[in-house]
């Protein structure tokens, strides 16, 4: 029984830190997103009793829902690919910080705050990188509040700290960048100067439509 233990965690600790080649069909990756998912399945856990916790205690709500996706792996060898990092596990762990996504939708924009407030300060969350594209939108008017974090997954009794990309932005938000995305996707990639333009555009009627609703809300309380 013993001996079995101990092979399964070498294993697991090879297939970890190994320095072969990624691929898709090989027993390593499936591994690998094993322990990935089981991280997306942690935070979604968390984000369910949030919920529920404002509705309890509050009688509100500060995510409207939540949205969870493994990258593809025709879309990690590509963003390796793009970065001339090398197309091994080793850098895929090492490199790819959303191979584990988590997108939290909420209803306002003060909501985002809160939420990122509450995951900072959960003691099995620790996060890595922020990146406040609330209050500076990107320059395509791309806005979202990221982070980096890393949840820790116990498998074969090990605790393996696992990093996930947590999106979160208001219902509005997600609306411009699921259209912006999807205009993206069917032009390859590029955008017209008008376009680009327009979509800007967009985004600030957005920003001031998500500011005026926070102002409607706290009036109303
Ligand atoms: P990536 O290599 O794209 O992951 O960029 P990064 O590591 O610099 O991270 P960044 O925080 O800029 O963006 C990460 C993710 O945010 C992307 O994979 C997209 O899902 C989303 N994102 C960033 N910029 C835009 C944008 O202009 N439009 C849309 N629709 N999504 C964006
Ligand atoms: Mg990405």
């Amino acid at each position: 029984m013993g001996d079995i233990q101990s092979k399964q965690v070498l294993r697991l600790d090879n297939f970890l830190v190994n320095s072969d080649k990624i691929n898709s069909s090989d027993d390593t990756y499936s591994k690998l997103m094993f322990v990935y998912s089981a991280a997306i399945k942690g935070l979604e856990t968390k984000l369910e009793i949030l919920q529920d916790e404002f509705k309890f205690f509050y009688g509100c709500s500060v995510i409207d829902h939540t949205k969870t996706r493994i990258k593809k792996p025709e879309s990690i060898i590509k963003k390796l690919e793009g970065r001339k990092q090398e197309l091994t596990y080793q850098s895929m762990v090492e490199n790819i910080n959303d191979v584990a996504g988590v997108r939290i939708v909420c209803p306002m924009k003060d909501d985002i705050y809160t939420v990122v407030d509450v995951l900072k300060n959960t003691p099995d969350i620790n996060v890595l990188i922020e990146k406040d594209y609330v209050a500076k939108p990107k320059k395509s008017g791309y806005a979202s509040y990221h982070m980096v974090v890393e949840v820790p997954v116990q498998v074969l009794r090990q605790t393996i700290p696992v990093k996930v990309e947590i999106q979160v932005r208001t219902l509005a938000m997600d609306f411009w960048a699921s259209l912006e995305h999807d205009i993206k996707y069917k032009n390859n990639n590029k955008l017209s100067k008008k376009v680009s333009n327009e979509l800007v555009k967009c985004a600030k009627i957005i920003n001031n439509m998500d500011n005026q609703m926070v102002s409607i809300k706290n009036v109303g309380e």
